[in-house]
């Protein structure tokens, strides 16, 4: 059924030149635009509908990541696949708190190259609760998306995926931020909300600011945390999400200050005039779910083994025909995601599940990050520790659940479950 308050949106795959750097162009691909895509703004309640159009050469998928949809055809993981020419039509309900998602690229097993050449998106959920709370939300002035990539540009600034492919995670030297290298943003407002997206392969953003300056984050990747966190470091894995505002009000029109991860900058904020402006938030930004669990709660083990191609999930490569696991919708359930490299300073795999946000109950035992207390769809396992997370499933179909180092989830540390 469709009403008058639906919302209509055409999503194109579509094959472009980008100019990174002064001198020759290289050929990417893009929603809708050469490289990457227009952020996508949903509100809750309403129903959508999407034309999904692919004007590539090949097969590719349009995944909601983050998204609490049905599956498998709306979620847009393997088994969706848009042909060459053809559009498909998906429709749902935005079901879910407001919180910052994105749209990526899934065709099992070329995920990794195709979000590399550059099929992802931001998708913004907007809803009630989070439009009362005193946050920055001017989209372009003063709630800016920050989609975090690496590439290696080769002779004449040309992209070469192939040249680049390793299998565990294929990275570059250059920060690329929104699509651009060495971006910089003119500050007007004295707070800034930043949608941080890691939108890169492989790599791991290690963020601070010039000055060590202070940031407040508000949000994790399926929503508005319980309470603020204040740090200096932000660490995001592949796929994750954070919400953070910045106070730039100790400084001065002609300032500059700089987005690092490690010691490479990544964008540089030009401070210019602006009205002071109220920075208190509340204690308490949003209530989140806590279903209970009992001594009977089952316990679900999924373990991250190996590394290059030898990645595996639960000793097994991805199989389509498999469903390895399910569970009742409603029915709560603890999953423990292991990841058994025993190497300190080893390979972290960022654990990802479709279709559904849960929460982050321990890690070793110990609570887990101050960050880690609202709904997340992507959480770091760091070698040698095991991440006990509450799942449960309000919606049915078959859902993927991954690594989200790309070429690992290529390579087959991926599996999938039935909810029924
Ligand atoms: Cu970001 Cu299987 O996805
Ligand atoms: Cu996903
Ligand atoms: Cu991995």
């Amino acid at each position: 059924k469709e009403t008058r308050s639906d919302t209509y949106y055409t999503v194109t795959a579509q094959a472009g030149e980008t100019q990174f750097l002064p001198g020759e162009k290289t050929k990417t691909w893009g929603f809708g635009l050469p490289f990457l895509g227009k952020t996508i703004i949903f509100e809750k309640g309403k129903s959508v509908h999407i034309n999904l159009q692919n004007k590539l050469s090949e097969l590719t998928t349009f995944h909601w990541h983050g998204l609490n949809v049905s599956g498998p055809i709306v979620d847009g993981g393997c088994h969706a696949p848009v042909y060459p020419a053809e559009t498909n039509k998906i429709a749902f309900k935005v079901d879910q708190p407001a919180a910052t998602l994105w749209l990526h690229a899934h065709p099992c097993p070329s995920t990794a190259e195709q979000v590399w050449k550059g099929l992802a998106a931001m998708v913004i959920v907007k809803d009630k609760a989070e439009s009362k709370l005193p946050f920055p939300r001017k989209y372009g002035v003063d709630d800016i998306p920050l989609i975090l990539q690496d590439r290696k540009f080769h002779a004449h600034n040309q992209l070469d995926y192939n040249a680049d492919y390793d299998p565990d995670g294929v990275q570059g030297p250059t920060a690329v931020i929104n699509g651009t290298v060495n971006p910089y943003f003119d500050v007007t407002t004295q707070r800034v909300r930043f949608r941080i997206l890691n939108g890169a392969n492989r790599r791991e953003w290690r963020l601070h600011f010039s000055d060590d300056l202070q940031f407040t984050q508000i949000g994790s990747d399926g929503g508005i945390l319980p309470e603020p966190v204040a740090f200096t470091h932000l660490m995001l894995t592949c796929a994750e999400r954070a919400e953070i505002i910045v106070d730039f009000g100790k400084y001065h029109p002609g300032d500059e200050v700089t987005l690092y991860t490690d010691d490479v900058p990544l964008v540089t904020f030009k401070i210019h005039e602006f009205e002071p402006a109220e920075v208190k938030l509340p204690e308490h930004l949003a209530e989140i779910p806590n279903p209970e669990v009992t001594p009977d709660t089952p316990i679900h083990r999924v373990v991250m083994s190996g590394m290059d191609e030898e990645v595996m999930l639960d000793g097994k490569k991805f199989d389509m025909q498999r469903i390895d696991a399910k569970q009742k919708i409603g029915s709560v359930e603890l999953w423990d995601i292991v990841n058994t490299n025993q190497k300190e300073g080893g390979m972290v795999h960022p654990y990802h599940m479709h279709g559904i946000q849960f929460l982050v109950v321990s890690r070793n035992g110990h609570a887990p990050y101050p960050n880690e207390h609202g709904f997340k769809d992507t959480v770091g396992v760091n070698p040698r520790e095991t991440v006990r997370l509450k799942v449960w499933y309000d919606k049915p179909g078959v859902f993927m659940y991954h690594c989200h180092i790309i070429e690992h989830e290529d390579g087959g540390m991926m599996a999938q479950i039935e909810a029924y």
